[in-house]
């Protein structure tokens, strides 16, 4: 199987560290010094994660030439549905699309969420080699950020990336996988106003991310490693003979700590987190998408996926590009 096409789509307004810095007590040295993010981009009125995920999609299915009556399934990995339970914000993509013939959900597995979905679609079409997938991921973070605090407002950014996973003659998985989860982390990054608060008669909570940071960082570093060389060792080779690696733009500090305990040099990773934040299940996608079209991603780029994120949630996907 292999990705047959990318497509993806950030919303045009840019707010950058200065900007924070007018109402938050912040600085770009700060931020840029404790996470490599200079700006992000974030969704205006006209845009949510339908909307940003529904354009890249749009994008994805024209490189892979594929109409949206052979998708047989879409998937959207997302934490920050239109929402806040139902209907899957892949219904609304589904329809927006005219994907007719597909069924439809969402996956939530929060940064790792791509990974995820990508997974679950490879999947489907090993099964139904006929079919083709859509697997989406999109975020509107900046709906659910608390602006005031400054320790997790700085962090994310909003936007969509999609992939089209086809058979393209030849079903058989190619890419190597590993999915995890520790749910004792789960309070370290979460979101409530789910079925665990009893709701007060007339009280609307409005729910913001909260974040302990230093557990995550950690739990990133560590993770990202095992995962890296865990999918190298098993088809023995080092992680210096991959090309690329496609880990989730969380903070660019975390990577530089990976980068430094595998012994890779910084062009070993994409990079993109300075002018978009962490965009959660968007990231990967959005990523390989900018990869492909930079002409810096190309055919037979053997390359390593990996994200981690609420849960705690990681995944990791090893490829020879486009091959699935
Ligand atoms: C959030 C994160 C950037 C914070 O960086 P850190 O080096 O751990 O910083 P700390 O939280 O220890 O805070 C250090 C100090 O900086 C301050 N600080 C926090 N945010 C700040 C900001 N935006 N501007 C200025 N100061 C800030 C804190 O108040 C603290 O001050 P104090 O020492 O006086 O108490 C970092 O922990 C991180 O990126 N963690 C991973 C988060 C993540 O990836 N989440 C998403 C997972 S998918």
């Amino acid at each position: 199987m292999k990705i047959l096409g990318t497509g993806s789509y950030l919303p045009p307004k840019v707010v950058t560290n200065d900007d924070l810095a007018r109402s938050l007590d912040t600085s770009d040295e700060w931020i840029y010094s404790h996470t490599g993010i200079h700006s992000r981009h974030i969704a205006e009125a006209d845009d949510c994660t339908s909307v940003m995920a529904t354009k890249a999609a749009k994008e994805a299915l024209a490189a892979a030439d594929v109409s949206p009556e052979e998708i047989g399934l879409v998937i959207v990995a997302t934490s920050t549905p239109d929402y806040s339970t139902f209907p899957a914000t892949a219904c609304l993509v589904q329809d927006a699309l005219g994907c007719r013939n597909a069924g439809a959900y969402d996956l939530q597995a929060a940064c790792a969420g791509f990974i995820y979905a990508l997974e679950q679609g490879r999947c489907w079409v090993a099964a139904h080699p006929d079919r083709k997938v859509l697997v989406v991921g999109a975020e509107t973070l900046s709906r659910i950020v608390d602006w005031t605090d400054r320790a997790t407002c700085i962090l994310f950014g909003d936007g969509a990336g999609a992939v089209v996973v086809g058979a393209d003659g030849d079903a058989t998985p190619r890419a190597s996988v590993k999915l995890g989860a520790d749910g004792s982390g789960c309070e370290f990054i979460s979101r409530a106003g789910g079925a665990r608060v009893i709701p007060a008669p007339g009280q609307v909570p409005v729910p913001f991310l909260v974040l302990q940071g230093r557990p995550v960082f950690n739990f990133a570093v560590r993770t990202m490693d095992a995962i890296v060389r865990n999918l190298c060792a098993g088809v023995n080779i080092e992680p210096a003979a991959l090309d690329r690696i496609f880990a989730h733009q969380a903070n660019g500090r975390i990577i530089e700590a990976v980068g430094r305990r595998m012994g890779l040099p910084m062009d070993k990773f994409f990079m993109n987190i300075e002018t978009t934040g962490n965009t959660s299940a968007a990231s990967i996608p959005v990523a390989l998408d900018q990869a492909v079209r930079s002409g810096e991603l190309r055919e037979g780029d053997r390359i390593c996926l990996v994200g981690f994120g609420a849960g705690l949630t990681y995944g990791g996907l090893l490829m020879d590009w486009p091959r699935v």
